[in-house]
């Protein structure tokens, strides 16, 4: 009976939110990306793939934030230079043009900010900006290919992070099946669906993932009603602004592709959707989801995965003879 009472209210509100998805919904769709140096993404896509960034002439940004598993790798932690495991799971490069701030504690402003940080962190690719840039001015290819796209021959690594940037903010997946929905497609999410997103509403999971990216908009604090037990020492905000209130203050990640991007947050602990959703409700809301408002609300962001980035692998330029040589870790 509380069923058929409560398919009955979903009946009613989904035909209301159809009529009016566009106005109304707190998620908007993933629009295209405007004002793109489409010379500085083809440049950026390169240097995105190319390994001769890093000192071992082996590890890529595409290593870490595989293009093919969604921008991840999937791991709890990356793993870098010499084997070295990273400190914080990482985070897709899906859509991360939609963050307010870089990092899960916001410590870049920006991707062209961010993109500085990779090449030279001793346990991940572990170079120096004076021999990645070394690294380029030897390679024939990419002197020509920066004289054409900047104006002159120059590299620099305030160049090399304009492209990387710019070939990241093609990294959208728009169209996904809930956006199909957002822009009046009623058949492109199903009732069972459909009645997920409405428990992401009521249950408030919307204050915090919301926008275009589904997060991505502010800084919230981890465990607002109930702990959230964890021996990683990452305390979020308050490690770049060293204040107590910003302890456990994280950048609200994006749920965009969320089904591709386990494990879950920023320490990479738990595996699956479904705990990650039960871990929400508790303690960002302190509420218990049954098993059937568990199994809908990830059945609902499911939805949100959509088209992938595609494009030719890129070719890049060989090395030249000055090219200084990698040194690999055993
Ligand atoms: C060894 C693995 C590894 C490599 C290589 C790597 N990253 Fe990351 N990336 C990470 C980790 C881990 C984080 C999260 C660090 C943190 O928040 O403190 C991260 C964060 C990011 C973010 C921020 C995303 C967000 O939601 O805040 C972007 C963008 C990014 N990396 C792009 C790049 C680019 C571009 C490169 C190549 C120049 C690169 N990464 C190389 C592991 C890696
Ligand atoms: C008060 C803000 C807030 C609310 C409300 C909230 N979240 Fe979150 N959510 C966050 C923050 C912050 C994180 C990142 C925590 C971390 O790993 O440090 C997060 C992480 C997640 C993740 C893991 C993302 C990843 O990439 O690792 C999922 C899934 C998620 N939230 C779903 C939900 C659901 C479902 C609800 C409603 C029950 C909800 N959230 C309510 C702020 C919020």
């Amino acid at each position: 009976m509380k069923n058929k009472l409560s398919n009955a209210i979903f009946t009613v509100c989904c035909f209301l939110s159809v009529s009016t998805a566009l106005a109304v919904e707190p998620i908007s769709p993933i629009q295209p990306v405007k004002n793109i140096n489409l010379a500085q993404v083809e440049l950026g896509k390169k240097l995105f793939f190319d390994p001769r960034l890093s000192l071992s002439g082996h590890i890529s940004c595409n290593s870490c934030h595989n293009l093919s598993l969604g921008g991840v790798d999937n791991m709890q932690f990356s793993i870098g230079h010499n084997w070295q495991k990273g400190g914080i799971n990482t985070p897709t490069v899906l859509n991360s043009s939609m963050n307010l701030a870089q990092f899960w504690n916001g410590r870049a402003a920006d991707l062209k900010e961010q993109a500085e940080a990779p090449i030279v962190n001793p346990i991940e690719m572990a170079s120096n900006h004076v021999l990645a840039i070394k690294v380029l001015e030897t390679i024939p290819g990419y002197v020509i290919e920066f004289r054409q796209v900047f104006g002159s021959a120059e590299i620099t690594i305030d160049r090399v992070t304009s492209a990387i940037a710019e070939f990241e903010k093609i990294l959208i997946t728009p169209n996904s099946r809930f956006d199909q929905w957002l822009l009046g497609d009623p058949s492109a999410i199903n009732d069972y669906e459909l009645a997920g997103y409405l428990t992401f509403k009521t249950s408030g999971c919307v204050a915090c993932h919301n926008g275009p990216g589904v997060g991505g908009q502010s800084f919230q604090r981890l465990g607002i009603k109930d702990v959230y037990e964890t021996d990683h020492p990452a305390q979020g905000k308050a490690d770049v602004t060293g204040k107590v209130s910003d302890i456990n203050v994280f950048k609200v990640p994006l749920l965009r592709n969320i089904e591709l991007t386990f494990p879950y947050f920023h320490d990479g602990e738990v595996e699956t959707l479904e705990e990650a959703v039960d871990t929400m409700a508790r303690v960002q809301r302190g509420v218990t989801f049954t098993r059937q408002e568990n199994a809908r609300v990830v059945a609902f962001l499911k939805t949100l995965t959509g088209e992938q980035p595609s494009f030719n692998i890129p070719t890049l330029p060989p090395s030249g003879p000055d090219t200084p040589l990698p040194e690999p870790f055993l």
